[in-house]
């Protein structure tokens, strides 16, 4: 973001504090659980959101030099093998090879490759996904054309240091799919520098929107986080944006920023003041902290699972080398278990909401005008799912 929005943000908490408020919506919202628990609307969610719409499903700093992949799953069981090839460009494939659709690397894995060999019969495929070689092709293969046989690309492009795929062949990514604000939040966040320091992947037994909503309101920090987040937090008090029809930030203040006032303003800085988050659903969630950034990816599996990972990004060595110094391990390793620990409090209150949203005994959710985040952004999941009175009677 621009210094004239960091200084804005900043002045905006400051008033919201000193009028004891939050930002608000204009009433309350209700919204029957069908949304978090039927197939038929997960069914829906996969036709209209996850398949047939650019997701957000990485930075392209994960991959940063040539032959740098990762693995990554998406709805559907589509497991995605995401590479940077030699020409510098970031492609996505699926992950399955195009003799009998072996796996070529596992769920999840992360590395440097040149040279993508399948563990079942060897066919190997070039960071580009060009069919490189085959044992004993010409034997057994002659009338086939190797030139057909390259991996599966799906349609992708990289915006602001996200890399994006759509799922429907027929369908590109849009050069203006990620909107300028969220591209200048991106830069501030010196994103493309970052390099990721650990990962982990973990199911949580929840709807991917339960665990997003945990994400975007600061009603409960002082109560689910009491003993973690709320020390040094302001409450109940946020400020966001939604930009085009899904994307946000929010800004969760931390007591330092109440400083700001007695600085010069050339000392105000949000990212030491600040909790900022960047959503881009339904794939991906950033949480910036002042040392680190972490991607939290939320891969919907169905109506009542959702697979996460958690990729701590990290500055690079400050001396210039390719080894963290111990003093920055330390704080690296620190932060990764500290984010995991936050997040834990926010999942096993998920996973209790879809239990028993699961048993169907209260049918219906309560957004406060202090949610306004969250009733926004459902006011624009109900646009992108084309909801209307003959398509929800259809799920029930
Ligand atoms: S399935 Fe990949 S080489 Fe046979
Ligand atoms: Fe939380």
């Amino acid at each position: 973001m621009d210094r004239k929005t960091e200084i804005r943000l900043i002045e905006e908490v400051l008033a919201l504090r000193e009028q004891g408020e939050t930002q608000y919506a204009q009433s309350a919202v209700a919204h029957d659980i069908d949304r978090y628990v039927s197939p038929q609307w997960f069914a829906r969610e996969n036709e209209k959101i996850f398949t047939d719409r650019p997701i957000a499903i990485a930075a392209a700093c994960e991959v940063p030099n040539q032959g740098d992949y990762i693995s990554v799953q998406w709805t559907n069981g589509i497991s995605l093998l995401i590479v940077r090839g030699d020409d510098h460009t970031v492609r996505v494939f699926a992950n399955a090879c195009r003799h009998r659709n072996a796996r070529l690397v596992d769920q999840g894995e992360r590395g440097c490759k040149r040279r993508f060999v399948c563990p079942y019969h060897a066919w190997t495929y070039d960071d580009k996904g060009n069919l490189a070689g085959a044992p004993d092709f010409d034997r057994g293969f002659s009338d086939l054309d190797k030139n057909k046989l390259g991996l599966i690309e799906f349609n992708s492009r990289v915006v602001g240091g996200i890399v994006y795929v759509c799922l429907n062949p027929n369908k590109e990514v849009p050069s203006d799919v990620l909107e300028p604000q969220m591209i200048s939040g991106f830069e501030y966040l010196n994103l493309d520098n970052l390099r990721v320091y650990k990962s982990r992947s973990y199911k949580i037994n929840a709807n991917w929107k339960i665990l997003l909503e945990g994400g975007i309101e600061a009603y409960h920090f002082n109560v689910a986080h009491k003993n973690t987040l709320a020390p040094f937090f302001l409450g109940n008090l946020s400020t966001w944006e939604g930009f085009g029809s899904r994307n946000m930030r929010m800004v969760l203040p931390k007591k330092p920023i109440l400083e700001a006032s007695e600085l010069s303003e050339d000392k105000w800085d949000l990212r030491k003041m600040a909790n900022i988050i960047y959503a881009l659903p339904p794939g991906l969630l950033f949480l910036a902290q002042p040392d680190n950034l972490s991607i939290i990816r939320t891969i919907p599996l169905s109506a009542g699972e959702t697979l996460i990972e958690e990729v701590l990004l990290v500055e690079q060595p400050a001396d210039g080398s390719d080894q963290w110094s111990d003093d920055e391990l330390k704080m690296h390793e620190t932060n990764h278990h500290l984010v995991n620990k936050i997040l834990m409090e926010d999942w096993v209150l998920g996973e209790t909401i879809q239990s028993n949203m699961a048993s169907g005994v209260v049918g219906e959710i309560h957004f406060g005008r202090f949610e306004s985040a969250l009733i926004w952004f459902h006011q624009e999941y109900e646009k992108l799912m084309e909801l209307n009175e003959d398509v929800i009677a259809r799920f029930n």
